[in-house]
């Protein structure tokens, strides 16, 4: 670190290795009055104003013991995140974990500002079924179990008379970098793709007749990082729930023949084919690719995460919300859906992901 710079923000980015998290200390370690510690079980290589914490933050007393030094912090970024395979088995770990969290670092962290919570759409229900579209943050809540819902009550309560505010932050399907996550559309679409090619097939929308044609909207997870730091930052933004997506909204009968041709694949109508099912067997193919291109060594497992793909190609209703609020309160970025799939699709060739 430059001895000139002082920093003046501490950022906890809880979930550091996420689609959300990791870009979250990537764009953090851009700013220059800013330290970052990331926290996740597996942890990470420590860069320049960026270190690592390996913690199980479902072990309270281990959260305790490693949080304990933290004084400094004063942002908390939490986007962790454990899958359960139904809603209400997403509740109990993902409360425990910003439960543990909250309850090892406020003692100790004395200048605490903030605690920012990544939540997305399912606040509105967009995983149950139809949702009323645009969502807006001021809708009503649904009958729980929710997780997102009982983690911001949970910071609501804390918050009362505290020094530190909350905000509260809600992505669409997020597209960005990750490898060995549960969520990570583009990740799917890019190596069902690189899949199909290699079978010498076209490039089939896998999902249900009814989905080809709704309309959806996708957030960056580099515009998410900024308007998440943006609204931890800004006065307005306190205690405060905003909408965060790209800005435009698609139909995947557009925008996937445009993906398709990324790929120099052509494309075939619509096939319902549960990607579970149908890709089970693709490892020992995948292993071979990997051999044939000279790709980076990852296992099958970790480029695959075809249980989200089925359940986002099974929107055969609307998904999207209205992101008008974090505009009139001065978050102003946009991108183009499907310059941020391709941009993503480089980006995994560059590293040697998908051949
Ligand atoms: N991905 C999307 O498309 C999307 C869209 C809208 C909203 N969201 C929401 O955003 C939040 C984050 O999602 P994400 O997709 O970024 O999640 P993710 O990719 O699965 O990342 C989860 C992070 O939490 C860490 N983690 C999980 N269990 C842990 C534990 N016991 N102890 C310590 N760290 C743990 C993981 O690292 P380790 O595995 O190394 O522990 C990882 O860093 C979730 O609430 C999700 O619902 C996601």
């Amino acid at each position: 670190m430059n001895a000139s710079t002082t920093i003046l923000n501490v950022a906890l980015v809880v979930g550091a290795q996420g689609v959300i998290g990791r870009n979250l200390v990537e764009h953090l370690a851009t700013l220059p009055d800013w330290e970052v510690i990331g926290l996740s079980r597996r942890g990470g290589e420590p860069q320049a104003r960026v270190r690592h914490i390996a913690v199980d933050l479902l072990d309270a007393a281990a959260c305790t013991t490693q949080l304990r030094d933290l004084t400094h912090v004063t942002h908390v970024f939490y986007a962790a995140y454990q899958d359960r395979p139904t809603w209400a088995e997403l509740v109990p770990p993902n409360l425990a974990m910003l439960v543990n969290v909250v309850e090892a670092l406020e003692p100790v962290a004395i200048g605490l500002q903030h605690i920012s919570l990544m939540q997305g759409y399912k606040v509105y229900g967009a995983h149950l079924g139809p949702f009323k579209t645009p969502a807006r943050e001021t809708d009503a809540d649904h009958m729980p179990p929710e997780f997102n819902v009982d983690q911001q009550r949970f910071l609501e309560r804390r918050q009362v008379g505290k020094a530190w505010n909350w905000s509260a932050i809600r992505p669409s399907v997020v597209g960005g970098f990750a490898l060995g996550n549960p969520m990570n559309l583009a990740l799917v679409i890019a190596v069902y793709a690189a899949i199909s090619k290699e079978l010498g097939l076209p490039l089939r929308f896998p999902g249900k007749p009814g989905a080809y044609d709704k309309l959806l909207e996708m957030t960056d997870a580099g515009l998410l990082a900024r308007a998440t730091v943006w609204a931890a930052t800004e006065p307005r933004c306190v205690n405060q729930a905003f909408n965060i997506n790209n800005g435009d909204l698609f139909r995947w009968n557009e925008l996937w023949p445009k993906l398709a041709r990324f790929f120099e694949l052509e494309v075939a109508p619509p096939l319902p084919l549960p990607l579970q099912v149908v890709m089970a067997d693709k490892g020992p193919l995948w292993e071979a690719m990997v051999e044939k291109y000279g790709l980076a060594p990852h296992s099958y497992e970790q480029v695959s995460n075809w249980g989200f793909g089925d359940f986002v190609f099974s929107w055969d209703y609307d998904l999207f919300a209205d992101g008008s609020k974090a505009r009139r309160f001065g978050f102003h970025e946009f991108i183009e859906t499907e310059a941020m799939f391709l941009d993503i699709f480089a980006d995994l060739r560059r590293r040697k992901v998908i051949p």
